[in-house]
């Protein structure tokens, strides 16, 4: 679970600024990191690599509830290979094992993935403890082939071998909301990536 760290310096007035009348910036948010355009850009981008190296294949995505449902509809709809849609939710066991990457399954898959192409789609590796995991359980079901495709990267997220073939963007270790990434459950919901006022959490 992601909690932020700490405030910015970015001014909040400069953030505003920037919204277009037709769909204001969230008073919450001081400053977009990445553009709702930018995001759907690099969609496209990641979309287009999986169709080349899935070029015949049907593709089985598995994303990670609930982070990941914004990267799984409009990364779907990208897609020009067939594909199915599964969803997963697991959580930590708690603070005390969760630095080993032990995870429970909350929701599994409800199709066997037995020599099916998966991807596995995430909206964030921040630690990578959660992927490391997941990769090394769907790898013990047989799949014919396993990757990773997660829009975000945080810098930790380097240590952990994990085989995360598709990756969006590279992130600092600041702490950001929208498009899936909540705070409390909320922001989820934004079509960008911003830097949430620290007014909201301290
Ligand atoms: C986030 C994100 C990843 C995980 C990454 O989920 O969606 O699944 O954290 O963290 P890690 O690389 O340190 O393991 P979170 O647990 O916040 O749940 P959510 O998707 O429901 O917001």
């Amino acid at each position: 679970m992601r909690e932020p760290a700490g405030g910015s310096g970015v001014s909040a007035s400069l953030a505003r600024a920037c919204a277009s009348p037709e769909r204001p910036i969230d008073p919450d948010i001081m400053e977009i990191v990445i553009s709702e355009r930018q995001i759907q850009d690099k969609i496209r981008e990641l979309a287009a690599q999986i169709d080349a190296d899935h070029a015949g294949h049907e593709v089985v995505l598995v994303a990670v509830l609930k982070g990941a449902i914004m990267v799984m509809a409009d990364l779907s709809r990208a897609l020009r290979v067939p594909v199915s849609l599964e969803f997963m939710a697991v959580s930590s066991y708690g603070a005390a094992t969760s630095s080993s990457g032990v995870v429970r399954i909350n929701k599994d898959l409800d199709r066997d993935i037995t020599g099916k192409h998966v991807v596995v789609v995430e909206d964030i590796i921040d630690s990578g403890l959660t992927l490391s995991w997941l990769v090394r359980n769907l790898s013990a079901r047989g799949p014919a082939s396993i990757d990773v495709c997660a829009l975000l990267r945080k810098p930790e997220a380097a240590k952990v071998n994990v085989p995360l073939r598709y990756v969006g963007f590279e992130l600092g270790p600041e702490f950001v909301v929208g498009y899936g990434l909540d705070y409390a459950e909320r922001y989820r919901q934004l079509p960008y990536i911003g830097l949430l006022d620290p007014s909201v959490y301290t």
